[in-house]
């Protein structure tokens, strides 16, 4: 079979016209559609640059491009039925995002392969960690992490500029609809101080899902990654909305010594 370049354009109309059937009158519902939509945007050119950071060729380029376009596809249903983004009050939205994709056949323009690398990073991007690298194949894990490195390279965006002008506008969507107390769980101190990726299911405070949003760096697969972190100051913006307390000060210094060490190896 003769492969020909994947038709980005296609799929990014196919994408457009799929969640403008989302669009709602309800200012609230249309928010977070448009924010869904916005935010799939720009994962697909935070994965373009990561991807030319690490010398794609432009057909691979363009696979990784679809799959970022698709990643979040279930989070339109998910808003529309459960009127929330919590994975553990409504369901997962990487399963819903396949369903989505299998019933439309939105991908059937890609080869069976591509389809099965689409289906698998699609599946992978909200777990917790990936398979190892013995149990899946070279390819689906790269994009796998191209996706999980890109996504998160946004979600950092959405949730640091909301943090600076949440006292605007809430959008309790944003939040988890979790309790904005001054409290957070330990469970999340820990896990960063020992260099562990925590577990969405802990989440109890709003300062707990921040706290799990900081531990995504040890969950970072590629160099530019890291650069985009240190140059947007991921960290720093995190951590001013935080309580002032010891904690939160050890793992300031921890974060920015592992980010430190990373940059000097
Ligand atoms: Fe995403």
């Amino acid at each position: 079979m003769i492969e020909t370049n994947i038709n980005t354009a296609f799929f990014h109309s196919w994408f457009r016209k799929y969640v403008k059937g989302f669009y709602s009158e309800d200012p609230k519902i249309q928010e977070n559609i448009r924010l869904k939509e916005e935010h799939t945007l720009r994962v697909c050119k935070e994965i373009i640059q990561l991807g030319k950071a690490l010398n794609l060729n432009k057909n691979a380029l363009r696979l990784a491009e679809t799959i970022a376009l698709f990643h979040d596809i279930g989070r339109f249903e998910q808003f529309r039925t459960y009127g929330t983004f919590n994975d553990k009050i409504s369901e997962n939205h990487a399963t819903l995002g396949l369903k989505v994709l299998k019933e439309t056949n939105a991908l059937s323009r890609l080869t069976k392969t591509q389809q099965s690398i689409a289906f698998k990073a699609i599946g992978y991007h909200n777990v917790r960690k990936l398979p190892d690298p013995a149990d899946e194949n070279p390819d689906c894990l790269l994009y796998s992490k191209l996706l999980r490195d890109a996504d998160k390279l946004d979600i950092w965006l959405v949730v640091t500029t909301y943090y600076a002008q949440r006292h605007k506008h809430r959008n309790p969507a944003l939040e988890l609809e979790l309790p904005d107390t001054p409290e957070y769980s330990l469970c999340f101190i820990e896990d960063i101080l020992n260099n562990r990726i925590s577990n969405s299911h802990a989440l109890k405070t709003y300062n707990d899902m921040k706290l799990l949003q900081l531990g995504w760096i040890f969950d970072i697969n590629f160099t530019r990654t890291f650069l985009y972190i240190q140059q947007r100051q991921i960290i720093e913006k995190i951590i001013t909305t935080l309580p002032d307390t010891e904690d939160i000060r050890k793992i300031q210094n921890h974060l920015n010594e592992y980010i430190r060490k990373i940059g000097d190896s």
